[in-house]
């Protein structure tokens, strides 16, 4: 099973994504993360993406797939993929359409997160993580059980993303509007995009997403009697 997670800043994609891996066992592949650990390693990609994602705006096509195409190789995407925040162009979505190919792998969904973008800002805002761990919280949606205390490992110093402030987010949002949105059409006209309210709680947005895939998974069993229409 591959999927792309598809939304705006804030729509919940990497909520969505972790809930897949604990769940499944698939592997989550976040270019955001991936140039975020760049960034944190000081590697040639991070110093050339450092500043670029600080403003809000989009690293390269290439350096993006790149980042893709060798944890594709990695082994622990087996049991299949969730595509997190890629791809974000045209250019990438034909570059994942090789690197797939090559691999011999398809794409099975693209599920899209609809959101309202008003709402995403105190989203994105309020967003913080646990500095050891990585686990995600929020000002106003999820603080930790003991304030001041990772839930998940219990250390105490928690971090925001520097591209996290209102000015930022609205940039990004642009990007989003200006450079994702158009592609999707190009699944549509697959019957692969598949849509979810995104502004529903993470509980219920996991249970659509949880059927979405489940559907799929009917559909590839042999026997099966219950195949519903795409799309
Ligand atoms: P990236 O890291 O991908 O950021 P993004 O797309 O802006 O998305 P976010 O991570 O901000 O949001 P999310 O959808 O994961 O939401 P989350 O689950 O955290 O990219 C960062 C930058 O890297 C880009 O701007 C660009 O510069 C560069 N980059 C990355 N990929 C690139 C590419 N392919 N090409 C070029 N450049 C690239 O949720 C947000 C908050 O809301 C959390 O606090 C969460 O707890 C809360 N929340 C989630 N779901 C719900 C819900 N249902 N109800 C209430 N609260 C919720
Ligand atoms: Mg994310």
């Amino acid at each position: 099973m591959n999927i792309i997670l598809l939304g705006p800043p804030g729509a919940g994609k990497g909520t969505q994504a972790a809930r897949l891996v604990a769940e499944r066992g698939m592997a989550q592949l976040s270019t955001g993360d991936m140039l975020r650990a760049a960034v944190k390693a000081g590697t040639p990609v991070g110093l050339q993406a450092k500043a670029v994602m600080e403003a809000g705006e989009l690293v390269s096509d290439a350096i993006v797939s790149a980042l893709i195409g060798e944890r594709l190789d990695k082994a622990d995407t087996a049991e299949g993929v969730i595509f997190d925040g890629y791809p974000r162009t045209a250019a990438q979505a034909d570059a994942l359409d090789l690197l797939l190919l090559e691999r011999g792998r398809a794409l099975d969904w693209v599920i899209e997160l609809e959101v309202d973008e008003a709402a995403l800002i105190e989203r994105v805002v309020g967003r913080y993580t646990c500095a050891n761990c990585g686990a995600g919280y929020h000002d106003r949606f999820k603080s930790p059980v003991v304030v001041g205390t990772c839930d998940a490992c219990g250390a105490h110093a928690f971090k925001r993303r520097p591209d996290d402030n209102a000015e930022t987010v609205g940039t990004r949002m642009a990007e989003y509007r200006a450079k994702t949105a158009p592609i999707l059409p190009i699944y549509e006209a697959r019957g692969l995009v598949r849509r979810v309210d995104g502004m529903a709680d993470m509980e219920m947005v996991g249970s659509a997403i949880g059927a979405i895939l489940a559907e799929r998974t009917d559909r590839a069993r042999p026997g099966s009697v219950s195949v519903p229409a795409r799309g």
